[in-house]
């Protein structure tokens, strides 16, 4: 009998609503290739990878060990006052570094760059702290939806302007897990 329910899936990793965009495979060679730059441009030094909570995680997780050098990891976790934010800028950050950062080389891990809003913030915060230098590792670009410039020193993957989900990017806490990353078709069916 062949209805529609018969088709559908209760799979968490492959159900309906999500359009893979870049496999787990995917994910990893471009992740290698980012971990071989950063290592070469920080040769020599001991930067201070400042993970951004909590999207960036697996990101980060695969990233720390694609960069062969000595180097140190602290996390930091920031959130928008209410709805507003994604307009007004307003950032407040709730889990603090509990290192000083004065004369560190620092490289900020971010999952994606949306309006930049909030890099925009955090990177000029960080900044202010005396640190010898701060750049930007983003897994993902939104570029069309930028409100506020934001340089992104190394960068996985450009996308178009569509709700993307999974390999730590979440829709309401959900998807985090998901092993590759896919555009949520509908974000209205649960
Ligand atoms: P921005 O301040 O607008 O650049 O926002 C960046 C943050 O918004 C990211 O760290 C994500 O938490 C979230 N975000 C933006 N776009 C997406 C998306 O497509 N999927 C999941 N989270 C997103």
């Amino acid at each position: 009998m062949s209805t529609s329910s018969a088709h559908m899936t209760t799979s968490e990793f492959n159900n309906e609503n999500l359009a893979p965009l870049f496999s787990s495979e995917k994910i990893q060679a471009r992740i290698g290739e980012m971990g071989a730059e950063i290592a070469r441009d920080y040769k020599d030094k001991n930067p201070l990878l400042i993970v951004v909570l909590k999207g960036a995680c697996i990101f980060a997780s695969d990233l720390l060990r694609a960069i062969d050098l000595k180097l140190g990891i602290e996390f930091m976790a920031i959130s928008s006052y209410g709805a507003s934010t994604r307009t007004s800028g307003e950032v407040r950050i709730v889990k603090d570094l509990d290192v000083p950062i004065e004369g560190r080389d620092i490289l900020v891990v971010e999952d994606i760059v949306d309006t930049g809003l909030t890099l925009s913030y955090l990177m000029e915060n960080l900044r202010s702290r005396g640190a010898s230098s701060v750049k930007l590792a983003a897994l993902l670009d939104k570029h069309e939806r930028r409100q506020r410039e934001v340089a992104i020193d190394y960068l996985g993957f450009g996308i178009p302007d569509e709700f993307v989900v999974g390999y730590g990017l979440d829709f309401a806490e959900r998807y985090r897990n998901l092993p590759y990353i896919a555009i949520l078709k509908n974000p209205e069916v649960q």
